[in-house]
């Protein structure tokens, strides 16, 4: 039986510190974080999502400020928007929900936002620090898992590191931070030969693919910490992730369980980037 890594807690932990250094800084400068949240169209998982989100900054004691836009709106219109939030001096974050519709060029959309503003850590800006180690922002979702496995107790170093997906928002920056932290790092995708082969080597897999139940319990080694970044729905309307977690659950060590995992982490890895951008523009450094 692998012990189970709860997100919900490790996500509150994250959030209450957020909270206490918000409540810091408002008792002596008079000011709170400010997140500027942008909905295109009707997509009902952004709309939970976007939720979520604004839900989190009360929490923590921000400003959330909602902007939600018709499905129909032009790529200029949306332009114009990112440009009035960059120029705002009482917005500290913007976010763009992804996806956007398809008039609309979600690449556009991101170079746009203001790198000191871009809390998603999107921006080629922010990607190109990331690679070489010097954050201004975390990317939410690896940075969230890299707090989830610090939660075990295990170290990275040295470790062999398997990642499943190779998106821009999640594989690509997942395998830069276990980098960073000295893990030995396999970036598997579509294109992989004979899979499971490389899977069963990894003490420590992660798993972004989008495939509801896709890793099995011949594909992880005895012994491994698995984590499910995945978050399918079934027609029966039950969330699962891309793990098949009641036959990989009996042979790993640790696991992330969908829902409760790695969903909330994003958003408290969000909440992290928020404060930072409110202290860099207010030029209160750490
Ligand atoms: N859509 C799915 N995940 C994300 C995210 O982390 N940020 C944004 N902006 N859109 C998303």
């Amino acid at each position: 039986m692998a012990n189970i890594i709860d997100g919900k807690q490790v996500s509150a932990n994250v959030k209450e510190q957020v909270r206490q250094e918000t409540e810091i800084l408002f008792e002596k400068y008079g000011k709170r974080p400010a997140l500027a949240v942008v909905i295109v169209g009707n997509n009902p998982a952004s709309r939970v999502y976007v939720n979520n989100k604004k839900k989190a900054c009360e929490t923590v004691g921000f400003q959330s400020f909602e902007y939600a836009l018709p499905e129909d709106t032009s790529q200029e219109e949306l332009l114009e928007l990112v440009q009035t939030l960059n120029e705002d001096k009482n917005i500290n974050g913007i976010l763009v929900q992804l996806p956007v519709p398809k008039q609309i060029d979600d690449k556009a959309i991101i170079n746009a936002i203001s790198s000191e503003k871009d809390v998603d850590a999107f921006h080629p800006e922010n990607v190109g620090k990331i690679m070489i180690g010097d954050y201004a922002f975390l990317p939410c979702t690896p940075a969230g898992v890299m707090e989830l496995i610090h939660a075990t107790g295990i170290e990275i170093a040295g470790k062999k590191c398997v990642v499943i997906g190779r998106s821009n928002i999640v594989g690509k920056p997942m395998a830069m931070l276990l980098l960073h932290e000295s893990g030995t790092v396999t970036i598997c995708h579509s294109r992989t030969q004979d899979l499971p082969s490389v899977t069963r080597e990894a003490d420590i897999l992660i798993v972004a693919i989008g495939k509801a139940n896709f890793v099995t319990a011949d594909m992880v080694k005895t012994g491994a910490v698995v984590i499910d970044v995945g978050m399918n729905r079934l027609e029966n309307g039950k969330l699962c992730g891309d793990v098949n977690f009641a036959e990989v659950e009996s042979k790993v060590s640790w696991i992330t369980p969908v829902p409760g995992g790695v969903g909330p982490m994003t958003i408290a890895m969000l909440m992290k980037n928020t404060l930072t951008a409110f202290k860099k523009q207010n030029l209160f450094f750490e």
